[in-house]
């Protein structure tokens, strides 16, 4: 285990030695774009598109339909590195594996997360098109991206998590949805799970009796890791579908997409407000 570990830990330094060479600026934010808001990295100025495939160790998208590319520019006025495509538990990666990119982004010296996901419904007064801003979560993926031997200089070994979504960060995205009157924002707790299989009418009754209104299978292992490097975090959901335990429709992905897409501008625009803002 110590070994692998020093292996990571090498891998990780290098692609952070490769990006601080080549990079024109060093990123104060790190947004990792979810599923159907890929869109928001063509408003980044002054973008410098780097393909994973040429960032070493990086790891590679399974998904065809996923970019896979780093973008670096200015957006809102904010130095931001855009992960456009990201990695799943459910593709085989381990959560250290799939969150090697948020690492990497810490160590060149990002200090806010702002990571965003499709999610399902599961809070019965959702409607699909719901921006959920994350208040908490739940991990179900059975894997944490921080198992094995801690690098201290990366984190602590046991990262509190009392306060894992960053409270002045979700106000100022408040603020700026009653400003531009972006309809149905609002907070919640996700529940992450492995997938790739989608919840059954039984596992939607559990899922909300713990307590989550949304579920997805990514940014859980994320935000981990993010809170082990110090960073503060913004999380949000789209609700593309919303799961009725006692009136269950099938969950098409490409009903998710469609209704992501559909959504993918309001949240854009927001976005951009919330970053001239903070
Ligand atoms: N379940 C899990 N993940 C999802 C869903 C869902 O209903 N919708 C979008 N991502």
């Amino acid at each position: 285990m110590r070994e692998e570990m020093e292996r990571f830990q090498h891998e990780v330094t290098a692609a952070v030695r490769f990006l601080a060479a080549r990079l024109g600026l060093l990123p104060e934010i790190a947004l990792v774009l979810g599923t159907g808001l890929g869109g928001l990295a063509d408003r980044i100025e002054g973008a410098q598109v780097i393909p994973y495939q040429e960032i070493p160790h990086f790891p590679h998208a399974t998904v065809a339909s996923h970019a896979g590319n780093l973008i670096v520019g200015t957006l809102g006025g904010k130095r931001v590195a855009a992960l456009q495509g990201r990695f799943h538990f459910y593709e085989g990666y381990s959560t250290r594996e799939l969150t090697m990119p948020v690492r990497v982004l810490s160590l060149l010296g990002a200090k806010t997360l702002i990571v965003s996901n499709a999610a399902g419904g599961l809070k019965p007064d959702f409607a699909p098109g719901t921006i959920m801003l994350l208040r908490d979560h739940i991990n179900l993926i059975p894997d944490n991206p921080l198992r094995g031997p801690n690098i201290d200089g990366w984190g602590p070994r046991f990262p509190d998590l009392s306060a894992p979504y960053d409270q002045a960060l979700m106000a100022a995205m408040l603020r700026c949805a009653a400003r531009l009157s972006t309809p149905n924002v609002t907070s919640g707790v996700y529940v992450a799970i492995p997938g790739p299989s989608l919840e059954t009418p039984a596992e939607t009754r559990y899922l909300r009796q713990i307590g989550a209104d949304a579920v997805g299978m990514s940014t859980v292992p994320e935000v981990i890791v993010a809170k082990h490097a110090g960073l503060k975090v913004l999380g949000v959901s789209v609700v593309a579908n919303v799961n009725d335990p006692d009136n269950f429709k099938p969950i098409l992905i490409d009903e998710i997409i469609s209704e992501t897409e559909r959504c993918g501008a309001r949240l854009q625009e927001l976005l951009v407000a919330f970053l001239q803002e903070i």
